[in-house]
């Protein structure tokens, strides 16, 4: 029996409460919420990105074509550019199975040329079927100039090909096909059905970048790195300004980024869906199976002037430096950034914390209205976090970052996680978590969940599912929110409860209690399981913990490699005397082409509760 108390006053319900955590993963940006078409637009690929990547990635030549790094690059942050031979072709292969276009819509092209010679390119869409739009000449002559042109579609298909001709020799960059019809209309825009779908969930906030994205790298940026190194942290500069000098980089997900999905991008976005934008900066701490902390402190105070300068960006006016640039890109009335989070996931939280306060000083002398987030690392229990959550407490944090993937058991034991939280301590913001699956019974079980994250609205402030966006060929993460390819998209059932909250946020909880609900404490039985990350060098720590909290396996991994690479137990077992091991499993189930030295394992344990604990 359910009682409810209608006169009764219940925590507030801010509307900001759910909202959504965009991370490029899964190519959720190049090849998905950006809506580019063209793949290895500026020839930027690179072995240093992906193994498997060349300069002339997604591009086949006909004729001779040859991708060049020297003097005559169109500038200094875009380093490569294509040299083409007179009566050469080369024909760009799209994302999945190619260029997507619809019947009657239109698709600007444009390109940065030069060719000493006057020279006409030839630019077509087709696929097998043969010609998809009327063909565009492009009469090039002289310098570097951008060129445009564009085409309407006279069917639909989404094995489409763009390709270039050229009469005469001429030097090719920033190759791009965009259609017309993006979300709101903008220029640079987002792929429409993708953002609808986000935007119909009404979110009260955005997170982005990331995630493991932002806080792994090199923690340089493009223009100190003597040798242009490709794997930089993601820094917010690089993101923003014209596309053809936004520096590609590689991805932490084992694939390049062109950031034309950048910061500018993200506020608007944000700005569109009504939603309040909350950036993720990284705090020179790496987590995410790194685990070094910077001790150049130079780089430190560089990184926290980023942060200031970027609040500037967002806020500021436009006779300030940065408030400036967002007014040439378009926006000359500030996005009204209120929070902002420093760091992601770090496993060592003491030099995380150390770190985090000069951010936060920093922050809050300059723009003490700012809300500046923390967090508690990778894990929801343990040292980390308990140290984590420590430090944060004992210096007034406003808010601490919570993350977690656990299984749908977990999501239904747990759903009195934060009623026992500290009332005078930090906010809660859960900025990411997820049961392990796109099933049904996952979406329920994230739904039983979310009902004690309402209940207790007072303490936590903030919600969003993680990951948002899979494209099905370039997964690295699942489960995800919502799937698509290049040309369909689709909520999973985990999406239909995200909207089912985020659409419903109600004003205020209603006290209620319930008599004769089954008992949260049941012992376990089935797979209970815990990602972990580690390196052929060195390993994590790697625990598994039954969904009632026993640590059921742990090892440090100084062992040999090999034996992560076998399923049926190795020299694990179970350690918890209250447990008897009826299976483990070790799966490799995700590798990062970009740097295959990290793997990420999903280590399962079978376990049974002994009769009579
Ligand atoms: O959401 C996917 C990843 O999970 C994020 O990048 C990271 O923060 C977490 O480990």
């Amino acid at each position: 029996a359910i009682t409810v108390d209608p006169t009764a006053k219940g925590a507030k319900i801010d509307d900001t409460m759910y909202g959504v955590f965009f991370e490029d993963i899964n190519r959720a940006a190049d090849g998905g919420l950006y809506a580019e078409l063209v793949q290895n637009r500026s020839f930027e690929y690179s072995t240093a990105d992906n193994r498997a990547y060349t300069p002339l990635t997604s591009w086949t030549v006909d004729g001779t074509a040859q991708v060049v790094n020297d003097d005559g690059r169109l500038n200094e942050r875009n380093r490569n550019y294509l040299s083409l031979g007179a009566g050469s072709a080369v024909t760009n292969a799209g994302y999945n199975t190619g260029v997507r276009v619809e019947e009657g819509k239109r698709y600007d092209f444009s390109v940065w040329a030069r060719a000493e010679s006057g020279t006409t390119l030839t630019v077509t869409l087709q696929d097998a079927d043969g010609t998809l739009a009327k063909a565009r000449q492009v009469a090039v002559k002289g310098g570097w100039t951008q060129y445009r042109a564009t085409f309407t579609a006279t069917r639909t298909s989404s094995d489409g090909r763009l390709a270039v001709a050229s009469s005469g020799a001429a030097a090719l960059d920033e190759v791009s096909l965009f259609p017309r019809d993006t979300f709101k209309g903008h220029r640079n825009g987002l792929r429409k059905d993708l953002a609808e779908k986000i935007a119909a969930l009404h979110p009260g906030f955005v997170r982005f970048p990331g995630g493991c994205l932002v806080n792994t790298g090199s923690m340089k940026d493009y223009s100190e790195s003597s040798n242009w190194e490709r794997k930089r942290s993601y820094q917010w500069k690089d993101t923003i300004g014209p596309v053809e000098q936004r520096a590609t980089n590689s991805n932490f997900w084992g694939y390049n980024q062109s950031y034309g999905l950048g910061y500018y991008e993200y506020f608007q976005f944000s700005e569109d869906i009504g939603a309040m934008p909350l950036p993720v900066v990284p705090a020179l701490v790496t987590g995410c199976g790194q685990n070094k902390a910077t001790d150049d402190d130079a780089l430190l105070k560089r990184h926290i002037q980023d942060t200031l300068d970027l609040i500037e960006f967002a806020n500021g006016p436009v006779t300030s430096e940065w408030g400036k640039k967002r007014a040439q890109m378009g926006h000359p009335k500030p996005f009204h950034l209120t929070h902002l989070a420093v760091g992601n996931e770090e496993n060592l939280p003491n030099e995380f914390f150390a770190r985090f306060q000069q951010f936060r000083a920093a922050i809050e002398a300059k723009y003490p209205d700012i809300t500046v987030v923390s967090n508690s690392g990778p894990d929801d229990t343990g040292s980390t976090f308990d140290t984590a959550w420590k430090l944060n407490r004992e210096a007034n944090v406003d808010m601490v970052d919570e993350h977690y993937y656990n299984s749908p058991q977990w999501f239904l034991q747990n759903n009195d996680r934060y009623d026992s939280y500290d009332r005078n301590g930090p906010k809660v913001f859960l900025g990411e978590y997820a049961s392990q699956g796109n099933a049904f019974k996952n979406a329920l079980s994230e739904a039983a969940f979310m009902t004690g994250l309402e209940r207790n609205a007072d303490i936590v402030k903030l919600a969003s599912y993680a990951p948002l966006l899979a494209n099905e060929d370039y997964v690295q993460w699942s489960p995800d929110m919502i799937w698509f390819n290049n040309h369909a998209s689709w909520g999973s059932a985990n999406y239909e409860t995200q909207k089912l909250f985020m659409t419903n946020v109600g004003d205020r909880v209603v006290p209620s209690s319930a008599t004769g609900t089954p008992s949260t404490t049941a012992p376990i039985s089935g797979a209970v399981g815990l990602s972990t990350w580690a390196t052929t060098a060195a390993y994590d720590d790697v625990k598994v913990t039954s969904a009632d909290g026993q640590t059921l396996l742990s090892d440090d991994f100084s062992g040999d490699a090999s034996q992560w690479k076998h399923t049926g137990g190795g020299s694990w077992s179970v350690q918890d005397g209250q447990y008897e091991q009826t299976d483990v499993v070790a799966e490799n189930t995700m590798v990062s082409a970009g740097d295959p030295s990290w793997h990420d394992y999903d280590l399962k344990v079978k376990a049974t509760k002994k009769s009579g604990k």
